[in-house]
């Protein structure tokens, strides 16, 4: 008499994010195989549909679909940082060394903090995310350089001639791009210029320099650290084709002037009551433009209105899961040499800038738990 033991098992995730793991051992001797194999084939069929909610993903994904993203992932998969998480709260930690393969800072890059008083500079929680991306074998992106809601006081206050902020501005980007040259990979080099109506936007550095401060900013940053990618970085491509198209075009014009500008940054804070279509069609006509693309600060939000008395809902967690399945896929589609991959903008629910509205925008939930659109990233890779 000989036996033969099979094995069954697979995860699947219910719309709560817990990850299930059914096995089911059946043991047949080979003189019963002939008419058992058909009933356990049976069989397997009613397990794969015992998990309810809509939770199984087409391709039921065995075992290997728990690999980590910075394992799976076709292009650099990253999230923007929280510099206080990442020193002290060890779940945030381990999810970020375990998940990704690139980091941005959330806040910790930005001028407020990097430079609190004229031609004075506080390096350590910037040194310290560069550190843990090198320990880590991960990329930083250097997030950012020139924005209008990143200056302290001193910069607001500062009075000068137009020379004078044009100095203001070369000597601090010169300062911070060299202090990290070849080590940080790429930098936002100016952040969310352009207004919905592709108008530029009367941030301080373009009341006080003019539309000039975007190509001194680029110029700046490539004598700088000739490396680094150099990108404009900004949001509303997903929801405003006129925004898209001024963005682009105004990239396009900047390029045929020979400022160096290598990739565009695509923000996309949005929600899953965006369409599909429109996230897609903004990373594909971006594409078009020949330029390295980043999906650089994503979050798909499920309660947009910040209505207070939100509830979470099983059907709210599968528009999103296919919401990340489309963006993860769009960008598997985009060759490598244009693919700065996709930075969701936090690593939890628990630590991102809109959970307070109440919402539950990101990968994981409030347990670092992968939910369920982290299988639909996943999904979204091995799409060809
Ligand atoms: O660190 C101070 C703390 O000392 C102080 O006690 C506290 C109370 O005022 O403020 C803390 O600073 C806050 C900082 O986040 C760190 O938590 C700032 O007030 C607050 O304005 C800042 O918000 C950040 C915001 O950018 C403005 O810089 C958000 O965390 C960050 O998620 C958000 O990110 C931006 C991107 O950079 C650009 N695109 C949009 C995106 C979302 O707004």
């Amino acid at each position: 008499m000989i036996f033969i033991s099979r094995g069954i098992s697979y995860f699947c995730r219910n719309a709560t994010g817990k990850l299930n793991m059914k096995i089911y051992t059946i043991t047949i001797s080979m003189k019963y195989s002939t008419f058992l194999i058909p009933i356990l084939f049976f069989v397997s069929l009613t397990i794969s549909s015992s998990c309810k909610g809509g939770d199984i993903p087409e391709n039921p994904i065995v075992t290997d679909s728990v690999k980590p993203l910075r394992d799976m992932s076709p292009f650099p998969f990253g999230a923007a940082i929280n510099i206080t998480k990442i020193k002290t709260n060890t779940a945030y930690i381990n999810t970020v060394k375990r998940e990704f393969s690139s980091i941005t800072a959330e806040n910790a890059m930005k001028m407020v903090n990097l430079s609190p008083a004229k031609d004075q500079y506080s390096w350590t929680d910037a040194d310290y995310l560069v550190n843990f991306a090198e320990e880590n074998h991960m990329r930083i992106h250097g997030h950012c350089l020139v924005w209008h809601n990143s200056h302290t006081s001193w910069v607001s206050n500062y009075s000068g001639t137009k020379e004078e902020w044009k100095t203001l501005l070369k000597n601090y980007i010169t300062t911070v791009v060299s202090r990290y040259k070849g080590r940080v990979a790429s930098w936002d080099v100016v952040n969310e210029i352009l207004l919905d109506d592709g108008t530029p936007r009367q941030t301080i550095w373009y009341n006080k320099i003019g539309w000039e401060y975007v190509a001194l900013a680029f110029q700046t940053a490539h004598e700088a650290d000739p490396n680094a990618v150099l990108f404009y970085n900004e949001y509303g491509q997903e929801y405003s084709k006129t925004k898209m198209k001024a963005i682009n075009d105004t990239v396009k014009s900047l390029i045929s002037r020979g400022v160096p500008i290598n990739g565009i940054g695509l923000q996309m804070h949005t929600n899953i009551n965006q369409s599909a279509t429109n996230m897609v069609d903004a990373i594909q006509q971006t594409a078009l433009t020949g330029l390295i693309i980043h999906v650089s600060e994503l979050d798909i939000a499920v309660n947009r209105d910040k209505n207070s008395a939100y509830v979470l809902s099983t059907a709210d967690l599968e528009t999103q899961k296919s919401r990340y399945r489309s963006i993860s896929a769009a960008m598997s589609l985009i060759p490598e040499a244009q693919n700065w991959g996709i930075t969701t903008w936090g690593v939890s629910d628990n630590d991102s800038w809109l959970t307070s509205n109440p919402d539950y925008p990101l990968l994981f939930d409030k347990n670092y738990e992968p939910k369920i659109c982290y299988d639909g990233v996943q999904e979204g890779f091995s799409v060809k």
